[in-house]
């Protein structure tokens, strides 16, 4: 019923469903199109990147409907953040300027804002764990075994790669995928007023 295969550049489709499926996930799992008032902001800094960046890391999961879900990853977080600072956040800067009214912005635009306009730098914390992903499942492929399915494909492709250690950041919000992340061996590294970073050695 489920298939997983590696992110296509050439179908534009795939990155379309990308955008989509971050922001149906982006409110602590939950669907966020009402916290934006562009729908692409938030994949434009979270799933998109990755996809041009690092196309070898990502992968889609399908289901008879289609794309349901995506892992996404970077090999070297370091490379990553200097790659972004770089290239691909100046050209999002222009697509969202720094809003000369911010109170009519929601929270989240303004926190994505905010992201977008600095500097991505590398948290020591981390130092130990250089690659790092996203994963996002629609609700309809949730709770199946395709969220741990989808982590075997990108562990086995960064250790593949290289990698010896992955780290994420998680909303501590969001109690499903923290669960989730412990479950399957994850052990969290830092805790931050709204976050947790979390990491596995591969
Ligand atoms: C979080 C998410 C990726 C988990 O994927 P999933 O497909 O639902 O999880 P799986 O069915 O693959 O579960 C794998 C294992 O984790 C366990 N698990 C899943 N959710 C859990 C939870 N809330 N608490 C504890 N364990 C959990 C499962 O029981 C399973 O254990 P097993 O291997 O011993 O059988 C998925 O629910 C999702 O995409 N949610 C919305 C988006 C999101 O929150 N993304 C993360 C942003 S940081």
């Amino acid at each position: 019923m489920f298939k997983i295969r590696l992110y296509d550049p050439q179908q534009p489709s795939d990155l379309a469903n990308m955008y989509r499926i971050c922001l149906l996930t982006a409110d602590n799992g939950g669907d966020a199109s009402h916290l934006y008032s562009h729908p692409e902001m938030i994949g434009d800094f979270f799933a998109a990147p990755y996809c041009e960046l690092e196309p070898t890391l990502a992968f889609v999961l399908e289901d008879s409907q289609g794309v349901c879900g995506y892992i996404i990853g970077a090999l070297d977080t370091a490379t990553f953040n200097q790659t972004m600072n770089k290239t691909w956040l100046p050209k999002i800067r222009k697509k969202y300027p720094v809003s000369t009214t911010p109170e009519t912005l929601s929270s989240s635009e303004q926190w994505l804002s905010n992201l977008i306009h600095t500097d991505l730098e590398l948290d020591e914390d981390v130092a130990d764990y250089p690659s790092h992903l996203h994963i996002d499942l629609l609700p309809r492929a949730q709770k199946q075994g395709q969220g741990k399915a989808l982590m075997l494909a990108l562990w086995q492709a960064l250790k593949k790669a290289g990698s010896p250690a992955v780290h994420l950041g998680v909303s501590r919000q969001n109690t499903n995928a923290v669960g989730f992340y412990k479950t399957i061996g994850f052990k969290t590294i830092q805790t931050y007023d709204t976050v947790f970073m979390m990491g596995k050695k591969l």
